[in-house]
């Protein structure tokens, strides 16, 4: 099959293009660098099932020509703060960029879009009992949300519709917050495994916003590439919309996360400084993020198999080498 995946320098989608390549599917990936990296997706150049690159922009790529089977849009500004910062380049990417997608995926004849959307559209939801939160509670649109959610809210929408309309199958992920190797290291809100490892090896002080009591649910990069072949299979040839949550179905406390980083990073290096700083929390951003992921193991067969202190150990082996390897580089 022939897929296109947009963003495909960031983070999850070098990581969605390498596991439908090495399943045999053809992909081309494109991504304007405005956060991704190139050495992300080095390794695909040249794949023996075909991977082709073009550095182009969601807002105003019109394709060239091919059809695709599916369309993968991950592309986006996801990064909460840079959101807040920046609303209208925020809605231009994230709305704008998913209405050209879906117009382009029309035109190349995919049969499914599939669309990576976030859990931050639970964040609205400011009392504890609705946890965990299952697919059909979001959004809640009567107290605030992040300016990040907002897009993401907008753009699934105009995914469900333009996909009925146009008889294009669509499924949408709300992810919670995914880690792994390959993450971005330097964001400092969740997901914020990166950020302490980073901080960690080279002997400063890890930030947490708030008091480190907020919760969020986890999801190990492999588990969610489990997730994204798990649809591809059902839900391919399906002309209907779902939303699968894409969570662990568990969470930590910000404080436990960095235990747990803390506890992995000194295993390699043993001067890191156990000093944390303390930052003003963002104003709407939830205090608990915590899915329901039976929809998914329902329909789809899928279940998160990697625990917490696994993937964590995991994530900090790979940061670490890449750490070693940046320092010798820069030697
Ligand atoms: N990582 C998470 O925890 C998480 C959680 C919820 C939702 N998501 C969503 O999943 C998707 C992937 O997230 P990620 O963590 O890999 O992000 P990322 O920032 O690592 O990757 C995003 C990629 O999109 C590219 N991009 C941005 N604007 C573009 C544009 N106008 N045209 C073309 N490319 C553009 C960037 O250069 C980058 O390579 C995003 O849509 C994000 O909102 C991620």
């Amino acid at each position: 099959m022939k897929h296109l995946v947009t963003g495909v320098c960031g983070f999850v989608a070098s990581n969605l293009a390498r596991k439908l390549l090495e399943a045999g599917h053809h992909v081309t990936g494109i991504d304007n660098m405005s956060c991704g990296y190139f050495s992300n997706i080095a390794d695909l150049i040249g794949h023996k099932s075909g991977f082709h690159f073009e550095e182009a922009d969601v807002r105003d790529w019109k394709g060239t020509g091919e059809s695709y089977d599916a369309v993968w849009h991950l592309a986006a500004r996801g990064e909460l703060y840079y959101c807040r910062d920046h609303i209208d380049e925020a809605i231009d990417v994230n709305i704008k960029g998913t209405l050209n997608m879906l117009k382009l995926a029309k035109e190349s004849l995919a049969s499914h879009f599939y669309f990576a959307d976030t859990s931050a559209e639970y964040d609205s939801f400011e009392d504890e009992q609705y946890y965990p939160v299952a697919e059909w509670m979001a959004p809640n649109t009567i107290t605030p949300m992040g300016y990040y959610a907002i897009t993401k809210m907008a753009a699934s929408q105009f995914v469900r519709s333009f996909g009925k309309t146009n008889d294009i199958g669509t499924t949408l992920f709300r992810y919670t917050n995914i880690y792994g190797p390959e993450m971005n290291l330097s964001r400092d809100i969740p997901p914020v495994i990166g950020s302490f490892a980073n901080k960690l090896f080279n002997g400063v002080a890890c930030v947490i916003y708030g008091d480190g009591s907020k919760r969020r649910d986890f999801l190990h990069i492999d588990d969610l590439s489990d997730l994204h072949l798990a649809a591809l299979e059902h839900r391919q040839d399906k002309k209907d919309s779902q939303t699968f949550n894409g969570g662990s179905g568990e969470n930590h406390s910000i404080h436990e996360v960095w235990e747990v980083v803390y506890n992995s990073c000194i295993e390699y290096y043993p001067n890191a400084s156990g000093n944390v700083i303390y930052q003003p929390d963002q104003p709407n951003e939830a205090q608990i993020t915590l899915v329901n992921i039976d929809k998914a193991k329902e329909h789809l067969g899928w279940e998160p198999k990697i625990s917490f202190s696994e993937g964590v150990g995991k994530t900090v082996t790979n940061l670490w080498e890449r750490f070693c390897n940046d320092r010798k580089s820069n030697a």
